[in-house]
């Protein structure tokens, strides 16, 4: 917890996602943030075991994106991306292309996860009705999916909290295949489950009932990660592909997370073999050193946009900072450290380390399971009779104080930590969090 010494008035900022209540009477602030580690207002350094919120890959203060940042912002800060663009944003949308699977080297830029997810709903519309099928409007989610905050990611979103408020302003035409998360048959799994495939059988069962004609695309999270680390299945997302390609429906994998070496590859897709028709990013595609977004699109959905326009502007969607040179710059910059330093293959070797080391709380106090893939593990808790949320959220204080940084949702703690962490801070972590549940009733 931060000393009130020196803190400034607190009252102005509006945070997000946040207990503004209770964060502005017991502050928690950071003040600096080098390699694996964030310090403190109070400065006692904090181990990054989140890298930020998912994002901070390559670790912190890259000294090689601080001077692309600085030389761009001297040298062109700012350039229009309306019928306009600059040299670095064709550079950055082909060096993300290198980076995704065969043939979705189309890439749209964004600033951030929702803006991506928001970009690839209405590309999916776009591509239905320029092909003579614009009654293809409905979307399909799942159930605690995450999708950001947009409009039409929290329609097809399944996070209740952030859609109740606004439930009556959700996009029409919506619906949910179920979640896939089933302690009864999967708990403390190491990688994918076996047990739940099955659940894939349910788009069936929407499709039937809407009919595939009314049908646009599916989006989920190849690994839900907000929602509390959900693991897919073993063969469920090989048949939601089987279905949606049967059907004719697009499948978009939301990769905002699982992007950029999280599960030791290029992205969710590679690893898990199954390539989707739109892939949605952000957070590690600039280190998060500047907001930053983009969508990978299979280049026949471009083609087909593209050419059944008129002549003039095909795709009527953009962003006033879409490719803003600061944005392309970092981009750049951090994936040449991503190439250079080997980081997504470092991330797959050290999986193995980070999956027995989460697997090490199977039986620490409150847990009821544990479950990890790649560099992600979901440590769940008991919740708190009358009080769910409430022991996570003390965990992740507690751990704070004691120098190592998680995250919490519900009762879940995620880990999630820069693919350049080493192995005695991996022990760190979990030997932190195994402490920490000690003294939490
Ligand atoms: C899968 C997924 N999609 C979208 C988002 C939203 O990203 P942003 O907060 O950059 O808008 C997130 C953020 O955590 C995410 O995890």
């Amino acid at each position: 917890m931060t000393s009130n010494a020196n803190l400034p008035d607190l009252s102005n900022l509006w945070m997000p996602f946040t207990a503004n209540r209770q964060f502005k009477e017991h502050p928690r602030l950071l003040t600096k943030a080098k390699g694996m580690y964030y310090t403190a207002a109070d400065g006692h350094p904090v181990l990054d075991g989140t890298a930020g919120l998912w994002c901070v890959n390559a670790g912190h203060g890259r000294q090689e994106i601080i001077d692309a940042i600085a030389r761009q912002t001297a040298e062109l800060d700012y350039a229009p991306s309306f019928q306009l663009g600059h040299t670095d944003s064709f550079r950055a949308a082909s060096a993300v292309a290198r980076l995704m699977p065969e043939g979705m080297d189309r890439i749209f830029f964004t600033n951030s996860g929702s803006e991506s997810v928001d970009t690839s709903l209405k590309i999916a519309l776009a591509y239905h009705r320029a092909r003579g099928e614009g009654q293809r409007t409905r979307l399909i989610g799942r159930e605690r999916g995450y999708h950001g905050v947009g409009f039409g990611g929290i329609s097809v979103g399944g996070i209740s909290p952030n859609r109740k408020t606004f439930s009556g302003a959700l996009l029409p035409n919506v619906d949910h295949l179920p979640h896939t998360h089933d302690l009864s048959k999967n708990k403390h799994t190491r990688g994918q489950p076996a047990w739940g495939e099955h659940f894939a059988d349910q788009l069936e069962s929407i499709i039937a009932l809407h009919d595939a004609s009314t049908i646009a695309a599916v989006i989920v999270e190849p690994l839900a990660g907000s929602t509390g680390v959900l693991i897919p299945p073993k063969g469920y997302l090989e048949k939601l592909r089987a279905i949606t390609e049967k059907h004719g429906i697009l499948l978009i994998f939301d990769e905002v997370i699982t992007g950029f070496g999280r599960l030791g590859a290029n992205t969710a897709s590679e690893f898990f073999g199954v390539k989707p028709d739109l892939i949605t990013m952000a957070k590690g595609i600039s280190n998060a050193a500047v907001p930053a977004g983009a969508v990978a699109v299979r280049r026949e959905i471009h083609d087909t946009i593209v050419g059944a326009a008129a002549s003039g502007i095909e795709f009527f969607h953009g962003y006033t900072y879409s490719a803003h040179p600061l944005a392309t710059a970092a981009i750049l910059a951090t994936l040449g450290i991503y190439e250079k330093d080997q980081l997504f293959k470092r991330a797959a070797g050290l999986s193995q380390k980070f999956e027995d080391a989460a697997h090490n709380l199977e039986n620490a106090r409150h847990v009821i399971d544990v479950r990890n893939l790649g560099l992600v593990a979901g440590i769940e808790l008991q919740p708190r009779e009358g009080a769910p949320g409430a022991r996570a959220a003390e965990v992740f204080a507690k751990c704070f104080d004691a120098g190592v940084m998680v995250r919490y949702t519900g009762d879940i703690i995620a880990v999630s930590p820069p693919l350049i962490i080493e192995e005695q801070q991996i022990a760190e972590i979990f030997e932190t969090i195994d402490k920490v549940l000690k003294t939490v009733a």
